[in-house]
């Protein structure tokens, strides 16, 4: 008990907003206290959905000052990787099916000047990360199976975000840089409590923030209620 508490980081996804308005819906997440914008990019190969390119993403970055945290479900990744760096992005997480090199992606996203993230899929091994935790900055466990927002979170990623947080607290204690552990998919008010005792210090939300009405402050209310309901699951963790 009393642990000490974690940050709360809360990621909306725009795969959930308005995408005629862009350009007001970030400023409008930023301005109700979002730490970073997700950008769901998918590619209908590695997913069945297609959505947003570095176009999109240069078009928004102008709008935030909060990093831009652009989460690639696409294969082959390589060639996107300079493309999203200079779109803007500051973190740039991928899937390792998507890339037949693991190590040598996560080198190119640190040497085009962003963060490095790996998103595991809710069937992914943890063993992926057992070579490459220098040269992480976030592992994204994906609680849904990528392509769509508005998916139920599936409960034994519970488990495994506490298998990750022990590994991310062996790695710090053993002098290792911090690494974010983000949660993508179903985070809603009713679950982001027990997702945060379970270890997770970022949460992205698409159906949770974007579904609440941007008017009279609705964006505003749903993350202050999330950011509550986060750290009370935070610091109740064993
Ligand atoms: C799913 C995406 C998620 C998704 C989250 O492939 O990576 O970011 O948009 O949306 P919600 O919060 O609605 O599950
Ligand atoms: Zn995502």
């Amino acid at each position: 008990m009393n642990a000490p508490a974690r940050a709360v980081r809360l990621a909306p996804s725009i795969l959930s907003a308005d995408f005629a308005r862009l350009g007001e819906q970030v400023r409008a997440i930023e301005a109700a206290g979002a730490d970073l914008v997700h950008v769901d990019v998918m590619d209908n190969h590695y997913v069945p959905n297609l959505t947003i390119g570095p176009l999109v993403c240069a078009a928004i970055a102008p709008h935030v000052t909060i990093p831009l945290d652009v989460h690639l479900m696409v294969e082959p990744v390589d060639t996107l990787i300079p493309l999203f760096a200079q779109a803007g992005a500051s973190l740039i997480s991928f899937h390792p099916e998507a890339s037949r090199h693991v190590d040598r992606t996560l080198a190119l996203i640190r040497a085009h000047g962003c963060r490095a993230g790996l998103a595991l899929n809710p069937a992914t091994p943890l063993a992926v990360l057992d070579h490459v935790m220098d040269k992480l900055d976030m592992i994204l466990l994906m609680s849904v199976n990528p392509g769509f927002g508005g998916q139920a979170f599936i409960d034994a990623t519970l488990p495994k975000l506490a298998a990750v947080r022990r590994r991310i607290d062996a790695h710090c204690a053993a002098g290792g840089a911090p690494i974010w552990l983000q949660v993508d998919g179903g985070v809603k008010l009713d679950n982001i409590g027990a997702i945060a005792a379970a270890g997770a210090d970022t949460f992205v939300a698409g159906s949770a923030v974007f579904g609440a009405p941007d008017a009279d402050g609705g964006y505003h209310q749903i993350m202050g209620r999330l950011r509550d309901a986060a750290r009370l699951g935070t610091t109740t963790s064993s």
